[in-house]
């Protein structure tokens, strides 16, 4: 295992699989990862995915931390980690980011991830985007962090969704910075 955790948040939108496909990838990949899941993504698991976030307890590697508690390593500077990746990102979550909340540990970690200048990599999932929402994405990219649309490509002909999840945890292993071949590149 590495020394430094990836921080992996899963928030309230649509698309746990994206969340689980970064998240498995990451273990396998022998990265250690601290996990923090919102109420609403809890919710969202087990109606999507039937997963309660006990999947993400007691596997080597992976810690589960409490959107509700602070006094955590990873909700200070000094913490140090590889990045952090908020997938799926929900609009309400973005927006809280963006204004500067940190009002859960996952708005906490981000602002830290900002004001460290560490890699923070959000993918938004929502559709259609409002002009609320397309500003929150410009001031967050602004202040650093990677938008990266759920919005995975076709070109590798996909048969499964589970190819569709990890061709977006392969980017975000690209933002990373950490190898991968889980995922086609495409070819030309
Ligand atoms: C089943 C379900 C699906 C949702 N899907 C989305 C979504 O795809 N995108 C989004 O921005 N919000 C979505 N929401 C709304 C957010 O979960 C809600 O605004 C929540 O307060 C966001 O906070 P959180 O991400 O910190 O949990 C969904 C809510 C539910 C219950």
């Amino acid at each position: 295992m590495s020394a430094s955790p990836v921080v992996l948040a899963i928030s309230g939108a649509s698309g746990a699989i994206y969340g689980k496909a970064v998240f498995d990838r990451l273990l396998d990949a022998g990265v250690e990862v601290q996990v923090i899941v919102t109420s609403t993504a809890e919710h969202i698991l087990r109606a999507e995915l039937a997963l309660s976030k006990e999947y993400f307890l007691g596997k080597p590697g992976a810690a589960l931390l409490d959107n509700g508690r602070f006094n955590v390593p990873a909700a200070s500077g000094s913490f140090i980690t590889r990045g952090m990746v908020i997938v799926p990102c929900s609009m309400g979550c973005l927006g809280r980011i963006a204004g500067g909340i940190s009002s859960d540990l996952v708005e906490r970690v981000a602002d830290v991830h900002l004001k460290e200048r560490r890699k923070l990599i959000i993918v938004p999932r929502e559709t259609p985007l409002s002009d609320i929402h397309l500003e929150n994405m410009l001031r967050v990219s602004r202040a650093g962090a990677v938008i990266m649309p759920a919005m995975p490509a076709f070109t590798h002909n996909p048969k499964r969704v589970e190819d569709l999840a990890d061709f977006i945890a392969g980017r975000v292993f690209d933002h990373l910075g950490i190898l991968q071949n889980f995922t086609p590149r495409y070819s030309g």
